[in-house]
């Protein structure tokens, strides 16, 4: 199964990925959460991407595309995959149609911008693991820390509500339009098309 979640900064993306993954035993691939990895780890793209990503901009396509498709030819993607906030440009979603990567299933979670800017300041997440709470939507068992591991929790440098907004706007302007991509190649009948789902992503979690 091949996956693609659609969506907002802040819809939940994350959040369910954690679910869906379980679901169909394939692994999470979050380009955020790689290049939060080598931000930390201070690999040279990660000095790149640092200064790029507090401000809310998105990364270079190039960079992006050659890291997922390194990503995916790793042994645990033999079954599939979750792509999470990626592809996030057109260019993008056309270099993964052109490496001939078929797609199964496009999930959008769609969520209003004014909802996103209270879910962001309520979130903690988990360095290790990618794994993310929100103070009073998704707390975690001890206030703080990893249900898993205790490990402490942390804010991430691009979820200041001024960021925040910037982060929409990108989101608008360039990761939308993904939208009538995906759901036009369908409505087209082109081949390999992938199901397309829209989930209004206003209820709890578990709904
Ligand atoms: P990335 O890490 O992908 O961030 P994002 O897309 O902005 O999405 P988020 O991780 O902020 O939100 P999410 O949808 O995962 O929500 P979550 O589940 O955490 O990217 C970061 C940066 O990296 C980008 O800005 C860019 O610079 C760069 N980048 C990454 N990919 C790139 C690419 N492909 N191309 C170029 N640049 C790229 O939930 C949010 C909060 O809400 C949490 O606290 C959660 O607990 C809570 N919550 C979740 N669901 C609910 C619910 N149903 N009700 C109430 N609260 C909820
Ligand atoms: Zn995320």
């Amino acid at each position: 199964m091949r996956i693609i979640l659609l969506g907002a900064p802040g819809a939940g993306k994350g959040t369910q990925a954690q679910y869906i993954t379980e679901k169909y035993g394939i692994p999470q691939i979050s380009t955020g959460d790689m290049l939060r990895a080598a931000v930390k780890a201070g690999t040279p793209l990660g000095v790149k991407a640092k200064a790029v990503m507090d401000a809310g901009e998105l990364v270079s396509d190039d960079i992006i595309i050659g890291l997922v498709k390194e990503r995916i030819t790793e042994a645990d993607c033999e079954n599939g995959f979750l792509f999470d906030g990626f592809p996030r440009t057109i260019p993008q979603a056309d270099a993964l149609k052109d490496a001939g990567v078929v797609i199964d299933a496009v999930v959008e979670i769609d969520v209003a911008d004014d909802e996103i800017i209270k879910r962001m300041s309520g979130r903690r997440v988990h360095p290790g693991s990618g794994r993310t709470y929100h103070l009073v939507f998704n707390a975690p068992k001890v206030e703080g820390k990893d249900d898993v591991t205790g490990e402490d929790l942390v804010q991430r440098a691009d979820d200041v509500e001024e960021i925040v907004r910037d982060r929409l706007n990108v989101y608008h302007d360039q990761t939308a339009p993904l939208i009538s991509y995906y759901k036009g190649w369908g409505e087209a009948k082109k081949p390999n098309a992938p199901k397309y789902v829209y989930v209004a992503g206003v209820g709890t979690v578990d709904d």
